[in-house]
């Protein structure tokens, strides 16, 4: 039988890839709350013997956490025979060790979890800072996508004279790769994290090349306090507004508006995560992920 897939927590965006293009069924499910909280889910088609694959906007994951593994389960309940999860926007990758002698990390215990209740695993540009590879973490398979490509495409096609800027060292992984394509020259700034709102940024002593326009990518925005400070430093050093790239655009409270603030001349992200500056389109990304499953 075809596969078929349930979309959770508002991941509309990847429905039209596999429904047109692979002619996938897209699934009937839904969550009942109880009045005191607790949660029923009913899927309603049926997933006896199938490939389930789950689409999941995963960032308000503490709130939908136990959702997400109760669908996994039901189906498996229902007689799924593999459940792959599709997470564009994977959480929890930041805790990547002990900062403090107190907390323990949670980018592992994540891993194991969702690795306890699904078969395999498909995200975009994983924050992976000292955890090399998900499989340090995750024991299923993982697929990891790349939104490199698609961001260089969107460079080529929108900024004739672009010069890329990284906020900070483990931003160099995709900086790199993408000054690359798009023939440009790059550097990456010097950012000290000292809180969560609490960033320093500082700028090499490079000269920006002759008429062109600076381009911030990060992966993730999430208080926007790193692109911010960034683009402070930008323009402070005389370099003029850039524009500001982000892979997923979680944007908490009123980052979106703090970047503008700060002189972005433009906001761009990808559509892991649905946020009015979605222009980067991942949607064929998505089905060269499922055709490796
Ligand atoms: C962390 O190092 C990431 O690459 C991003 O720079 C970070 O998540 C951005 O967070 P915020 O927008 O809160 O500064």
């Amino acid at each position: 039988m075809n596969p078929i897939a349930l979309y959770l927590f508002g991941a509309t965006q990847f429905i039209q890839p596999l429904q047109n293009k692979l002619n996938i069924e897209i699934g009937e499910i839904s969550f009942h709350y109880f009045p005191d909280k607790e949660v029923l889910v009913r899927i309603k088609s049926d997933v006896k013997d199938r490939h389930v694959i789950l689409v999941a906007n995963l960032l308000n994951i503490n709130l939908n956490i136990l959702p997400l593994i109760f669908t996994a389960e039901t189906a498996r309940e229902l007689g799924a025979k593999h459940i792959t999860l599709i997470a564009p926007y994977l959480p929890y990758m930041r805790q990547d060790k002990q900062f403090d002698s107190s907390e323990g990390v949670t980018s592992k215990y994540f891993g194991s979890l969702l690795s306890n209740h699904v078969d395999a695993l498909i995200t975009f540009d994983p924050h992976l800072h000292r955890w090399k590879s998900l499989s340090d973490i995750y024991t299923i398979p993982t697929v990891v996508l790349h939104a490199t490509n698609n961001i260089a495409l969107w460079i080529k096609e929108h900024i004739p004279n672009p010069f890329i800027i990284g906020p900070d060292m483990e931003s160099e992984q995709w900086i790199n790769r993408i000054a690359q394509k798009v023939d440009a020259p790059y550097i990456i700034l010097e950012k000290t994290r000292k809180g969560d709102r609490d960033v320093e940024v500082m700028l090499p002593a490079t000269q920006l090349h002759q008429n062109r326009t600076p381009v911030l990518i990060d992966d993730i925005i999430s208080t926007g306090v790193t692109m911010t400070k960034s683009i402070e430093a930008i323009m402070k050093r005389g370099w003029g507004s850039p524009i500001c790239i982000g892979i997923h655009a979680v944007f908490v409270g009123n980052a979106y508006q703090d970047l503008l603030n700060a002189g972005a001349k433009k906001i761009v992200t990808s559509n892991t995560l649905p946020h009015l500056t979605n222009e980067i389109d991942l949607n064929d990304n998505i089905i060269d992920g499922i055709a490796h499953i």
